[in-house]
């Protein structure tokens, strides 16, 4: 099983390049096959998600074209299954995009019902709703939704909750229906506008994408594209916590700033300083102490939920009393205990983490509970004095392209281990 040892300690500088969103990456190749001809697509970033559902995609007939690294041609001429199996959907909760895709193409779809996952219930009842909005009958059973249509009529669609998958499954049928669709309270995330833009591109009527009232007009068929994925703000924004959490200085390129307003706002609140370049932020925490603040999560712009945890990591380091509330998902804190074995100083009530700073956490050995709070708890690691070891390290290759690799670019010392001997290897090497 792999690891990652870190030894602690030594503030993280100079340079990180961010790659492309995995969560907008997830949605827009389950939109590549709502069209026959070829689609090509950029910027994707290499990471286990991202593969799992390539190979969704094949399963079910689509033609996946590996043309580099962080490039994929998808032609979905030739889909002979409308049917995702749970083995992909248990793997990856996003396999559920082609539920809309394939719904919007095809008017008829089938994939595992996703269950609960490591950070709540995580219901698809929103999904359902704006299917059914939009003509479709859908039927639940033996672990599958099955959505099936004569055709896709558009309709006045109100969301009750703010949700990006609903959001974005719902524009995926929507795109194809006929007539206009109005998706209300719909999610702002800068990956619902890059959905858009997408199958904007390939010849899609969306507008509105990014503000809370979503206007498609349905189209007969869509055409192919290029397209590039926009960066993942997730990823540049838990290089920012890092930085600030080991005090150092960190310009992490590539990044669209405005996206990442909420972090700046509360890493300037914890007393960082912060640059703002075109497609580039530098967060300098050398020698500042970090104050204590209060975040809560909220559907974007506010600040992500999934960046909860490295927040929490990060004012864990914090002089005086700090509040992290989480109100998205209820189950988001289990990384706390673990965080606590390192030293930290937090009670969680209900969904409010209530953090008393402590000067320093302590290297100890962990477990990744899912994929943003290894990544925190590898933070934390970085931060700490004395050896970090971090098992169940897939989650975090689930969502991080070379996550130990681009640490180290920044000086840090971190590894991936393939096994305990090289685990200790390491650690000699750096004791
Ligand atoms: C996406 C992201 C995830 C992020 C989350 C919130 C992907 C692949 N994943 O997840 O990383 O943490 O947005 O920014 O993009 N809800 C319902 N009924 C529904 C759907 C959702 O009640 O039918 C609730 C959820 O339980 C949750 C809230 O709505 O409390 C937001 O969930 P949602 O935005 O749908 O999250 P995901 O799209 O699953």
């Amino acid at each position: 099983m792999e690891q990652f040892v870190i030894k602690g300690g030594k503030p993280l500088q100079g340079h990180v390049t961010i790659g492309g969103a995995k969560n907008a990456a997830l949605a827009i190749l389950a939109a590549a096959i709502m069209t026959d001809d070829d689609v090509v697509i950029d910027n994707l970033p290499d990471v286990r998600d991202i593969n799992v559902m390539l190979d969704a995609m094949g399963e079910i007939g689509a033609k996946v074209e590996r043309i580099d690294r962080h490039t994929v041609r998808i032609n979905g001429r030739n889909i002979e299954a409308l049917s995702v199996d749970y083995e992909y959907i248990k793997k990856i909760r996003a396999s559920y995009y082609l539920l809309g895709a394939l719904l919007g193409k095809y008017k008829k779809a089938e994939v595992a019902l996703p269950g609960g996952c490591a950070i709540g219930a995580r219901p698809i009842d929103l999904h359902v709703k704006g299917f059914k909005a939009l003509g479709a009958e859908i039927d639940i059973g033996y672990g599958l939704i099955s959505a099936k249509a004569k055709w896709l009529a558009g309709n006045h669609i109100y969301l009750d909750k703010v949700s990006v998958g609903a959001t974005i499954n719902i524009l995926m049928a929507a795109t194809l229906a006929d007539g206009k669709t109005v998706i209300e309270n719909a999610a702002k995330e800068p990956h619902v506008v890059d959905v858009a833009n997408f199958l904007n591109s390939m010849g899609a009527n969306i507008r509105g994408a990014g503000t809370d009232v979503i206007r498609i007009v349905g189209v007969p068929a869509l055409h192919g594209t290029e397209y590039s994925v926009i960066p993942d703000q997730i990823e540049a924004g838990t290089f920012m916590f890092a930085a600030a959490a080991t005090h150092g200085n960190v310009t992490v390129h590539n990044v669209i700033p405005r996206h990442l307003e909420a972090t700046t706002a509360k890493l300037l609140e914890a007393g960082c300083e912060i640059t703002e370049y075109d497609d580039a932020v530098r967060v300098n925490a050398e020698g500042i102490p970090l104050r204590h603040t209060q975040v809560t999560t909220l559907p974007y712009p506010g600040f992500p939920t999934d960046m909860q945890p490295q927040m929490t990591v990060v004012l864990g380091l914090a002089e005086g009393t700090s509040t992290v509330t989480e109100s998205i998902f209820e189950n988001r804190f289990k990384y706390v205990d673990e965080l606590t074995r390192m030293g930290a100083h937090i009670q969680v009530e209900s969904n409010i983490a209530i953090i008393t700073g402590v000067e320093r956490y302590t290297g100890a050995r962990v477990s990744a509970p899912d994929l943003r709070a290894g990544a925190a708890l590898c933070i934390a690691g970085l931060a700490a004095d004395g050896i970090t070891v971090i098992d169940d390290v897939y989650y975090i290759q689930r969502g991080y392209e070379s996550f130990e690799k681009k640490m180290q670019g920044l000086g840090a010392n971190m590894e991936l281990a393939d096994s305990e001997r090289a685990a200790q290897k390491f650690i000699l090497k750096v004791s």
